[in-house]
């Protein structure tokens, strides 16, 4: 029986890679045996789509089947799993409608531990060795039902000058889920779509490494096409070019992790 670690995938600024990190780090983890369950928490469904075609991950969102309908009814999340055509490695789909989530849980009691709640009996089966999630690129209460219900928290961060302003607000948003979740750990930043050639990519690492008391993970994730080719049609950098280099350093990331999640 696994003692299930969960790590969150969040940064309020959009399009820094947590969807595309999060799938990929996820089946990295499964090839390595680990038994992975990835959480879509976004409308936007782009984890689901790593993993599912259009037609079927419409089908999920049409149906009772999704994270949205698992939230809003809180319902235990077992029944919500779907399996992948992967070893070890299950979802639970999103849905557009997510997109009215922060509404739906205004009026609920104890709002801000209510996917918390519905991940106990899951967590509590030892199925799973790691639970993933992918945070939409907002910071509101449903954001912080996905930290209260993680361990861990990695933000990734895309190499601008966009990126590194976001990630202020991100740290006072961290501070503020402490208060109600103080066993919240930030393992670390990732940093992704980072394009070596470019000036400002230095100035990315040199930013986030003089941060204190931040771990940023050595691993870093470069642009490459390949990991659009491989989003087109649906699955994992590592499934669709195993070769890749970005294959090669999404599983580096993933070992990163693994290695800094002990609890
Ligand atoms: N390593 C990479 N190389 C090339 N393109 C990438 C890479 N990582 C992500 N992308 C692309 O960048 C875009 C944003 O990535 P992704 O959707 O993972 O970010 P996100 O933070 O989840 O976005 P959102 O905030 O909208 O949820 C996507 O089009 C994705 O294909
Ligand atoms: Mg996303």
């Amino acid at each position: 029986m696994a003692i299930t670690k969960t790590i969150c995938f969040a940064n309020n600024k959009g399009g820094s890679g947590k969807s595309t990190t999060c799938a990929n780090v996820g089946y990295a983890l499964s090839t390595l045996g680990k038994k992975v369950l990835l959480i879509d928490g976004d409308m936007q469904m782009n984890l689901t789509l790593s993993f599912f075609d259009d037609e079927t991950s419409l089908a999920f969102a049409k149906s009772d089947r999704n994270l949205y309908r698992g939230v809003v009814d809180q319902k235990d999340l077992t029944d919500f799993i779907v399996n992948t055509e992967y070893k070890g490695l299950d979802v639970i789909p999103s849905s557009t409608l997510m997109s009215s989530i922060e509404f739906d849980l205004f009026t609920k009691w104890q709002r801000e531990f209510i996917l918390k709640k519905g991940l106990d009996r899951i967590k509590a089966s030892g199925k799973y060795d790691y639970i993933l999630i992918d945070a939409p690129p907002t910071l509101g209460c449903w954001v912080m039902n996905i930290m209260c219900a993680s361990d861990h928290l990695v933000i990734p961060v895309e190499s601008s000058p966009w990126g590194l302003f976001g990630i202020a607000n991100m740290f006072e948003f961290y501070e503020q889920i402490k208060q109600v979740a103080p066993n919240l750990n930030l393992l670390g930043i990732a940093i992704t779509k980072a394009n070596e050639r470019k000036n400002y990519f230095k100035q990315t690492v040199d930013t986030l490494s003089s941060l204190e008391n931040v771990r940023l993970f050595e691993t870093i994730i470069r642009i490459d096409s390949t990991v659009e080719w491989s989003q087109d049609v649906s699955k994992p950098v590592m499934a669709y070019k195993k070769n890749s280099r970005a294959a090669k350093e999404y599983m580096e990331l993933a070992k990163e992790i693994k290695k800094y999640v002990t609890r």
